[in-house]
């Protein structure tokens, strides 16, 4: 008899924003009348911008001519992509990444659910408390997490790094060594970021305790302050102790056409082995690549129009963020994020749950936000709320929470 992998069953509920489309489509079925305003999972809402379309049309008449037709990708990712990448993202900023340390992919969620695949399972992992749910899931399914522990909401060997209001929503070094630190900044859920200043003492801290740090950077286009790290490796010695993650979902709007990529820098190392080979191989053996016609619009992406659009983009949902920060505060809410990242983190009223003030909102507003319980313990009596709606809608919310009595 076979059996399956019992990790699985670990798992609690099912995914996050799962939950949240089943709720909110049973909520929908029954009050036809209702129009609901989806602010929830964080979806872009702007169309893929010209250069990027441009790219896509023409890419796809190259298939069509039996000269430019383009079969399988090359394992790594083409390129030119990777060579724009590596020019835009990093030299630009300082960085020094080079184009084999660049592996191309359909975007962040996966690589943050597979990197796990080439640590070993007795590794200690620790994570922000609120988290993105995929690193804690996937370290659940990779047999990392240990037990459930339904008093606290935890699993017995993660190690758990409370981001409150008490510090600014920045973990702070656990008490155990970890093996494996996921951290994610600017910050999903929480809209707040940190400073380089102290990125680089995670980066001193993980090269101290032989740590490898999993840096999503998902929402560095969103950074508007001085001060605050693009990329990880802006950080001394971080091509020594990190990996990290990159998407074209935020900041190009690909959450549909998907693509993303990731950094194993060759000085990565454990012992003798480097990790940058462990990837190339995994990546080798289990991913077909990213489309060609997609790797193109990604390429398009770092063209000068590409770069002007986008950036209208981020701007377009960063007042957005604007809109809600402001008209929540002024509804006497207690807000924070929205100035360096496209999500809005909110203290519930009257010490609803996080739970309870989503179901007050969905009947009382219809609109759609995301429990900050479902992040984590730590995001209990917190809300999450996306500025990636259209503005028409985000201002409509706003105004219909404000209209609220509470
Ligand atoms: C979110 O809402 O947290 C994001 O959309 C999740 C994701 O990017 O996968």
């Amino acid at each position: 008899m076979f059996q399956i992998n019992e990790n699985y069953l670990k798992l609690q509920g099912s995914y996050l924003f799962s939950t949240i489309a089943k709720k909110v489509k049973a909520y929908a079925e029954n009050n036809p009348d209702k129009e609901l305003i989806r602010l929830g999972i964080g979806d872009v809402t702007l169309p893929l911008a010209p250069a990027v379309i441009k790219a896509l049309h023409s890419a796809v008449d190259e298939m069509a001519v039996r000269e430019t037709f383009r079969g399988y990708a090359p394992d790594l990712g083409y390129e030119f992509l990777r060579s724009a990448i590596a020019q835009n993202d990093f030299a630009r900023r300082g960085a020094k990444i080079g184009i084999d340390e660049i592996f191309i992919s359909d975007g962040a969620k996966s690589d943050s659910g597979n990197i796990g695949e080439i640590f070993g399972r007795e590794n200690r992992v620790a994570i922000c408390d609120p988290v993105y749910p995929v690193y804690l899931d996937s370290n659940v399914m990779d047999g990392r997490a240990g037990e459930y522990l339904p008093e606290s909401g935890r699993y017995s060997r993660v190690i758990y790094m409370p981001c409150t209001e008490e510090n600014d929503f920045l973990p702070r070094f656990p008490e155990e060594a970890p093996d494996m630190i996921y951290l994610c900044f600017p910050n999903n859920p929480t809209g707040m970021t940190i400073p380089k200043t102290e990125l680089q003492k995670w980066v001193d801290y993980a090269l101290s305790v032989g740590a490898v740090i999993i840096y999503d950077a998902a929402y560095e286009a969103y950074i508007t302050e001085e001060g605050i790290a693009h990329t990880i490796y802006e950080c001394e010695g971080a091509d020594r102790c990190a990996i990290e993650l990159r998407s074209f979902s935020k900041n190009a709007g690909f959450t549909g056409t998907r693509l993303g990529y990731t950094v194993v820098p060759k000085n990565l190392k454990c012992g003798d082995v480097s990790l940058n080979a462990l990837w190339a191989r995994r990546h080798g053996t289990k991913f077909n690549g990213a489309a060609y016609i997609i790797q193109r619009a990604g390429e398009a992406v770092y063209s000068e129009e590409g770069q002007r659009e986008t950036a209208e983009q981020v701007a377009y949902y960063m007042r957005n963020a604007a809109c809600i920060r402001e008209g929540l505060e002024e509804a006497g809410y207690t807000v924070y994020g929205g100035v360096n990242a496209p999500y809005i983190w909110l203290k519930t009223p009257g010490k609803m749950t996080s739970w309870e003030f989503f179901d007050y909102l969905l009947e009382n507003a219809n609109v759609v936000g995301t429990p900050g319980s479902g992040f984590g313990p730590s995001g209990e009596h917190f809300f999450r709320m996306t500025a990636f709606g259209t503005y028409e809608n985000t201002k409509a919310a706003i105004e219909r929470i404000k209209k609220l009595s509470i």
